[in-house]
């Protein structure tokens, strides 16, 4: 991958199937022109939920973190794209609902912290070490897409 193709790791949370905003989601994440390379619907468990959430397990909000993202299942996706980890993150929006800038997803369905349904990963190494936790590196289905004519 160049320079700036990344990928990055993004997960509907148990808020977005709960909601049945899965497909809306998606079709954010597929009209901005990102390819989904990997995706599957879980359940994340306590064991999983605190890797992903190493850097906060200690933080007095993680029991209700932990308890929420294991909750019901999840999608989680593997998203490839010209520097995608700062598209994606843009596309969300700030981590609380309340705060977050209409036409993002959490400024647009979102009014919660924690139900803020999407997570994606913050950086380079969160990618690539949250990437392990919900894939094999032969789940990743490389193919060319269809360019449409706004991305020529
Ligand atoms: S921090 O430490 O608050 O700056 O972390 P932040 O990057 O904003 O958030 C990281 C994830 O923790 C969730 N979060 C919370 N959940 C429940 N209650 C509270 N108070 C809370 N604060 C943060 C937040 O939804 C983030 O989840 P992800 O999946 O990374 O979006």
């Amino acid at each position: 991958m160049s320079d700036l193709m990344q990928r990055t790791l993004v997960l509907l949370k148990p808020d977005a199937v709960q909601r049945r905003l899965m497909g809306q989601l998606i079709a954010r994440f597929e009209a901005k022109g990102l390819n989904i390379v990997a995706m599957k619907m879980l359940k994340v468990t306590p064991e999983m939920a605190k890797k992903h959430y190493a850097e906060h397990v200690e933080k007095p909000f993680y029991p209700s973190l932990e308890s929420f993202i294991t909750s019901a299942p999840i999608v989680a996706m593997a998203i490839d794209g010209l520097d995608v980890i700062k598209v994606v993150r843009d596309m969300l929006g700030a981590t609380s609902g309340l705060n977050a800038a209409a036409g993002t997803i959490r400024g647009d369905f979102s009014s919660s912290r924690q139900m803020n349904l999407v997570h994606a990963s913050d950086g380079a190494e969160a990618a690539k070490r949250e990437l392990k936790i919900y894939f094999d590196d032969s789940e990743f289905c490389r193919y060319e897409p269809v360019l449409t004519p706004f991305m020529r």
